[in-house]
């Protein structure tokens, strides 16, 4: 659809910015805050770029009354944080800790005072260690207790002053780094774990949209999911098969269990073909179907293009002489192996119509708007787009940060958004990512997302200084005047 005019963004649209405690916090070992298990990973050297932490970040705890200053100034409607659960239950199951309690508190009043909306996220990636230690973390049922332990306690303190709570961020990405590629903690490569762990973080996700509901009725709840569309590289209908595997495997494997409470059909028979489908009880399904989230946080950086996997249909031709025998996971030339070789169903490739920023993302404002189109088409609930930005090597060149091309990323994802809007999707906010610098989990302080410039890098905290990059004058004004410069592209 091509449109002369693009309908307006809603008047009380949630303009935001988003953050993460572990990535801006700092304090790791303050005021009786419990380690998590990004602490130990991180302190463990050669687990990131550099051994970068987040003992001090960009020490968001003790800036946090300028931070929010700045969002005010930048006219934030809504800024979506996440809680640190070892701060509030350093143990993750015991007592509560009021200290750490407190400082969200003061966030959000803080927050409320400046009239941004809060959107907080249970569960971002910091597992207490404890829980970690005692338990197996997520691999054990134990946890769900516990989590449900931790919500409860932030649903009593904080229900009546947040309405928007996100459960799980991206628990495609924290399961699939850390129990498939291990590369984020608990640092296991073990698929069969992968999808055990994973189930039991659909529960626990259930079970705090359950207690949500009946303890904060007013609120809203859903998880934050890390989207991408897929793309088949050809017209091909193999590489158009593939694309549907690999739909399903990226993206319906949570999200049909968040909106409908069941794995999609044809991947759990290739599962459970594989000996990997998790253990799934009746209790379990029908925790699973009593749970709805009320909206889906979408996650948008980039999508997916995949081809037919050759495991699924070998090629008969002579390139087959570059396969070798011993592994039937590597029957395939290098650079086209399956990029998840437990379920060969497709593989991974370059899309060639597209640009990759620094880090070889792919850059794709139009598959935003696919993507919402088709989470919104196959689930009808209201989206709300919990990231989305642009990760660069920001130069600090005489006290100014000239981001243009931050700028032109940003613009071109809310024109597809707004297009979507057009469209027809019930779109009810965008936080950026991210509001200011932070700690970026694997590549440290170099990969900058930020509309605020923060004085650090890989070696030294320096001197944290906060200075508004080119792209904050850029979001004030498109926050100001609700997007309506916003048209159709060329
Ligand atoms: C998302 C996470 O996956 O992407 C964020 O929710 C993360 O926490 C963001 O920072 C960007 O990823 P990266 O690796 O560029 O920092």
């Amino acid at each position: 659809m091509y449109y002369d005019k693009l309908k307006d963004f809603p008047p009380n649209f949630l303009w935001g910015a988003a953050s993460a405690a572990y990535q801006v916090e700092g304090a790791y070992a303050e005021d009786g805050k419990g380690p998590s298990i990004w602490d130990t990973y991180a302190h463990t050297p050669g687990n990131t770029f550099k051994g970068t932490t987040g003992d001090v970040a960009i020490d968001h705890y003790h800036h946090m009354a300028e931070d929010v200053g700045l969002m005010a100034k930048l006219g934030l409607k809504a800024y979506r944080f996440s809680v640190a659960w070892s701060r509030v239950i350093p143990d993750g199951e015991g007592a509560v800790n009021p200290a750490g309690l407190d400082f969200y508190r003061r966030l959000i009043a803080e927050l409320r005072k400046n009239g941004i909306e809060p959107v907080l996220t249970l569960y971002h990636w910091d597992l207490p260690q404890a829980l970690q230690d005692k338990y197996g973390g997520w691999e054990s049922r134990a946890v769900i207790p516990a989590f449900a332990k931790y919500c409860r306690t932030l649903f009593e303190a904080f229900g009546d002053s947040v309405k928007y709570w996100v459960t799980m961020n991206e628990q495609n990405v924290f399961t699939g780094m850390g129990y498939r590629w291990g590369n984020h903690p608990p640092k296991v490569q073990d698929v069969r774990r992968m999808y055990a762990a994973n189930h039991i973080v659909n529960l626990a996700n259930a079970t705090a949209i359950n207690l949500f509901h009946e303890l904060v009725p007013s609120g809203l709840i859903g998880p934050s999911f890390g989207y991408g569309p897929v793309y088949p590289l050809t017209g091909d209908p193999n590489d158009v098969l593939a694309a549907l595997n690999a739909d399903d495997f990226n993206n319906n494997w949570w999200l049909d269990v968040y909106c409908r409470g069941e794995y999609p059909y044809f991947m759990r028979q290739q599962l459970t073909r594989a000996g990997l489908m998790p253990e799934v009880t009746d209790a379990d399904d029908q925790l699973l179907k009593s749970a709805k989230p009320d909206f889906l946080g979408i996650n948008y950086y980039h999508g997916g293009t995949v081809q037919q996997n050759r495991l699924e249909k070998p090629v008969q031709d002579a390139e087959q002489k570059d396969f070798s025998a011993t592994d039937p996971y590597l029957m395939q030339p290098k650079g086209e192996q399956a990029q998840n070789p437990e379920v060969p169903m497709f593989n991974s490739v370059s899309n060639p119509y597209l640009q990759k920023t620094d880090w070889g993302w792919e850059i794709d404002p139009v598959g935003f708007r696919v993507a919402l189109r088709q989470v919104y088409e196959k689930y009808r609930l209201p989206l709300f787009v919990t990231e989305n930005g642009l990760g660069a090597k920001d130069e600090l060149v005489d006290g100014q940060v000239n981001d243009d091309y931050r700028i032109a990323y940003l613009e071109d994802h809310v024109r597809t958004m707004k297009e979507a809007i057009t469209d027809g999707v019930d779109l009810i906010g965008y936080c950026a990512w991210s509001f200011s610098d932070i700690l970026s989990w694997l590549n440290g302080y170099r990969k900058r997302y930020g509309f605020v410039f923060v004085d650090r890098d890989d070696d030294s905290a320096k001197d944290l200084r906060r200075i508004p990059k080119k792209s904050f004058t850029w979001y004030h004004d498109l926050i100001q005047t609700n997007g309506a410069a916003i048209q159709p592209g060329k």
